[in-house]
């Protein structure tokens, strides 16, 4: 240990982050090894580079933005229909898999425990995972096919997952057919370029962002597991979005038929200040511009319609083909590193802990899109495919995810013939939620017309 302690400290030293090893002579021989192990584990190079670009005033942006032309979901019914086909054919030979990436730590929510666990439906309150899970089963039995599905957390919420899945007997799916595994990890900095202690023999660390994952499916296995499975398609998704169409066959026809190696499924933005990024070409390749950091000129612009010009709203719905993950991994690749500023707690030379300045360095998964040779992008209606659970309340809050959730619900029960009252914004004026496991689509409804109600005079269970 003495001479990798002094090869270290040198390093260290040399990098003016000595001060990690402050409490060295404290410490017991467990935590001087978890200390080695984790500062050795650092890219202090790479650190000392993205300090200094964090002190950059005004990051260069794009020379060129243009709208990236997308296919629309519904303009073409019999392209559509075959799209379909191809992507229930993948659902069929097990060719497709789901992904949710997990491993946020949901701030914004302010929910204790996995994001997954928040409930989310609008009377049963079933948590997102169950959301997923029975979607997935909707699919295994249409299918007769299990659906693979992988799970991504990080260091602080994966045994609170992994826990969650096995207290609630995996909400009915077999638990060989679903993997959990954990994305990496980027030590934070303050703002003057400091490594920052979480304790006196550990870094603060905070998730790599979701591009991690890119590397994680590779690293954890999951990706040689896909293989054994015989899976050629992820379909991605953010753990927050109760709305999302599971493993969308028309949208995988589509991202298959065309030899896509990444399609994105986009909504049209709302409003400017929506927060949502746009999928765009940045300088002549696809790319998303993330809502924080758009222009305002382009943020506002619009087309002689009216229409906004950048409205491709990212839903953070993906297709993923896995040999493009593969090659990725194979050839050794870097995403760019979006930094965040954060109030941190560290852990400060006298013993206390003190909140102080933080950067903290993420990578996103779209930053991807322009590594692959061929991309997609899928205009898709929002009232039926997204609406996620962000905040507390407002916009994208489990209030508004509600309403959306009851409101599909209320169609599919209208085109059947109930009779369901409604709000003049449209809305309807009671809760309503159907288990997917007793229909998940409008003809499904329609098919089951006998056990409805006439109407809906009350907040209805429909299961
Ligand atoms: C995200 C997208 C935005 C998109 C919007 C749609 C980013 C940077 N922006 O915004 O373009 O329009 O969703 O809802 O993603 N996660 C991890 N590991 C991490 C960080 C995040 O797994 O290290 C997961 C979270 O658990 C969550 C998802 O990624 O499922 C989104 O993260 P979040 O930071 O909440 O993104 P948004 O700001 O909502």
């Amino acid at each position: 240990m003495t001479a990798t302690l002094d090869i270290l400290r040198i390093r260290l030293d040399s990098a003016e982050q000595g001060h990690v090893l402050g409490f060295w002579d404290r410490l017991d021989d467990e935590a001087r090894a978890a200390l080695l192990d984790d500062v050795a584990s650092v890219d202090l190079e790479q650190l000392k580079a993205l300090h200094r670009r964090s002190l950059d005033q005004e990051p260069t942006g794009p020379a060129s933005v243009e709208a990236l032309p997308q296919i629309t979901k519904g303009a073409d019914s019999q392209a559509d229909a075959d799209a379909r086909r191809v992507g229930e054919q993948l659902l069929r030979d097990g060719k497709s898999c789901a992904f949710t990436v997990a491993g946020g730590q949901g701030t914004r929510l302010g929910h204790e425990g996995p994001k997954g666990t928040f409930p989310a439906t609008p009377i049963q309150g079933k948590p997102l995972f169950q959301v997923f899970a029975e979607k997935l089963l909707v699919l295994e039995r249409r299918f007769l096919q299990p659906v693979p599905w992988y799970v991504m957390t990080s260091p602080g919420n994966h045994d609170d997952t992994q826990s969650f899945f096995a207290q609630h007997d995996y909400f009915g799916l077999k638990s060989d057919h679903v993997m959990f595994f954990q994305q990496g990890t980027m030590p934070a900095l303050t703002a003057d370029g400091r490594l920052i202690l979480e304790s006196e023999h550990a870094l603060f660390r905070s998730p790599d962002g979701h591009g991690g994952s890119l590397r994680a499916l590779f690293e954890s296995g999951a990706v040689a597991d896909m293989e054994t499975r015989g899976v050629e398609e992820i379909y991605y998704f953010q753990v927050d979005n109760p709305l999302v169409e599971m493993c969308d066959p028309v949208f995988m026809g589509y991202h298959r038929q065309r030899g896509s190696e990444f399609s994105s499924k986009s909504v049209p933005k709302r409003a400017p200040e929506e927060k949502v990024g746009i999928l765009v070409l940045v300088d002549g390749k696809p790319g998303v511009i993330e809502y924080s950091d758009l222009a305002d000129g382009l943020r506002n612009a619009r087309e002689d319609s009216g229409l906004l010009r950048f409205r491709a709203g990212n839903i953070a719905v993906h297709a993923i083909s896995r040999a493009f993950v593969e090659r990725l991994n194979e050839g050794g690749f870097g995403l760019p590193m979006h930094i965040a500023r954060k109030k941190i707690p560290a852990k400060q030379p006298d013993g206390a802990i003190a909140s102080v300045d933080g950067i903290k360095f993420e990578t996103f998964v779209f930053d991807a899109l322009p590594l692959a040779r061929k991309v997609l992008l899928m205009e898709v209606p929002r009232a039926t495919e997204f609406a996620p659970i962000k905040n507390r309340d407002g916009s994208d809050s489990p209030e508004t995810s509600w309403r959306a959730q009851s409101t599909q619900f209320a169609d599919w029960l209208e085109a059947a013939g109930v009779v369901v009252p409604r709000d003049p914004d449209g809305s309807p004026q009671h809760r309503i939620e159907i288990c997917p496991l007793f229909a998940d689509s409008r003809q499904e409804v329609a098919q089951r017309r006998t056990e409805l109600p006439d109407s809906i005079d009350a907040d209805t269970m429909i299961a």
